[in-house]
């Protein structure tokens, strides 16, 4: 990618030198505040590292769900501080504020080869306002915390494509340059989009066909096929006039699902058969019936043992796979056999030969619960709607701006 990278600023000599780095450490957490997937965070290890290791005072800036307003103390970065500290193999100290009195001292208090986490970046509602002047006023702040000298290192892969001020306006302050993890995302996404060898599958699922229309109206035209599974598929069993019961539906989008199977026919693959159940739960016990058949009083948690079938036979003679979103509740071990078998198929394909790249936080989060090896597949992209918007043809802003010009300075 024809952006500075983290090897330029090392061959410029980090020691001494204190860098910002925007993480995307946004790991999912269970009801008791534990971390359930560290992916997010060992995926961030090679960056920090190289900058700990070559003697930077590293602050690293990230965000934890979407807070609401101000902080809020269960999406408080203390067990990622934790995490993070555990996967490096020296402490991370925990600011007790974004740029507040706490941060900053903090961070002058620095010396070579330490780091920081600050607390969660949205914990500022600057972080994602949409007042240019207001977001920049956040990034100024961030900028002073590693003023003079400083340096912005890009590499939370999850958030290029938020226009945000700790992703894309701190770049407009600071000499910027894109982590590893950024720069092998981008790699490989690059390689999905201009050198694709077909047969070219996509899997989609997830629980909102809305947030998948982009990707499903840009993808169609390329792949030669589309499988759509998880919670989405509910509203397009709807578009072909089946109930769907009491099973995910999105009203709205039934018309676009229509027009979309109209004009994709040959491409889009819908299950033929779901497993179905009265309640939400891991213990309500499964039933199977043809998708066309579902009764009104049960919902639907995953793809049936046909459509897996169908599906695994598809995708194993796929030369490039792209996999967004799990086929059903894999949470619950009775609704996991739909991701698992897609998952298997493609781990298949993989081994044949296929470029398989699994994107998106839940769908990586799946392959490491099924406790199938990640090695297993080419690549398992750190992003969900950052890889999506990527192969959508979309522009990141936060990619864009690490190809601008760097700033001649700071003033803080
Ligand atoms: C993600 O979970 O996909 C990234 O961390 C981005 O989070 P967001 O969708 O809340 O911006």
């Amino acid at each position: 990618m024809g952006v500075p990278n983290l090897e330029d600023l090392l061959s410029e000599g980090v020691s001494g030198r204190a860098v910002l780095v925007r993480s995307d450490l946004n790991v999912p957490l269970n009801d008791a505040g534990e971390i359930t997937d560290q992916g997010r965070i060992t995926a961030s290890v090679p960056t920090l590292k190289a900058l700990l290791d070559g003697g930077a005072k590293v602050v690293v800036t990230a965000h934890l769900g979407r807070p609401k307003d101000g902080p809020d103390p269960k999406l408080s970065l203390a067990p990622v501080a934790a995490a993070l500290g555990e996967q490096l193999g020296r402490h991370v100290q925990l600011a007790g504020d974004v740029v507040g009195t706490d941060a900053l001292a903090r961070a002058e208090g620095l010396t070579d080869g330490d780091i920081l986490l600050l607390e969660n970046i949205r914990f500022d509602p600057r972080e994602t306002s949409k007042d240019d002047g207001e977001r920049l006023a956040l990034a100024k702040k961030l900028a002073e915390l590693v003023w003079p000298g400083g340096a912005f290192v890009s590499d939370g892969f999850g958030v290029v494509h938020r226009k945000q001020a700790s992703v894309y306006d701190i770049a407009t302050l600071l000499p910027h340059y894109a982590g590893t993890l950024v720069a092998d995302e981008i790699e490989v996404l690059e390689r999905l989009c201009s050198s694709t060898k077909r047969p070219y599958a996509v899997v989609l699922g997830g629980s909102k066909v809305s947030d998948k229309l982009g990707v499903i109206e840009s993808l169609a035209t390329k792949a030669d096929s589309i499988v759509i599974g998880g919670g989405m598929c509910f509203t397009f069993l709807a578009a072909q006039g089946y109930s769907v019961g009491k099973s995910l539906l999105e009203g709205d989008m039934v018309q676009t699902c229509r027009n979309l199977l109209d004009t994709y026919v040959d491409v889009l693959r819908l299950p033929g058969d779901i497993v179905v159940t009265e309640k939400f739960g891991a213990d309500s016990p499964p039933q199977f019936v043809a998708a066309n058949a579902i009764p009104d009083d049960l919902m639907g948690l995953d793809i049936g043992p046909g459509s897996v079938k169908r599906f695994a036979a598809l995708l194993s003679n796929a030369a490039t796979v792209f996999w967004n979103g799990p086929m059903g509740v894999f949470e619950f071990p009775a609704y996991a056999a739909g991701t698992r078998g897609v998952a298997e198929a493609i781990v298949a394909a993989t081994a044949k030969g296929a470029f398989s790249v699994v994107g998106g936080g839940d769908s990586a989060a799946a392959v490491r619960a099924l406790g199938i090896p990640e090695g297993d597949f080419s690549h398992i992209s750190t992003g969900g709607g950052a890889s999506l918007e990527y192969l959508e043809g979309k522009q990141l802003p936060g990619i864009e701006v690490l190809g601008s010009a760097q700033p001649s300075g700071g003033d803080s």
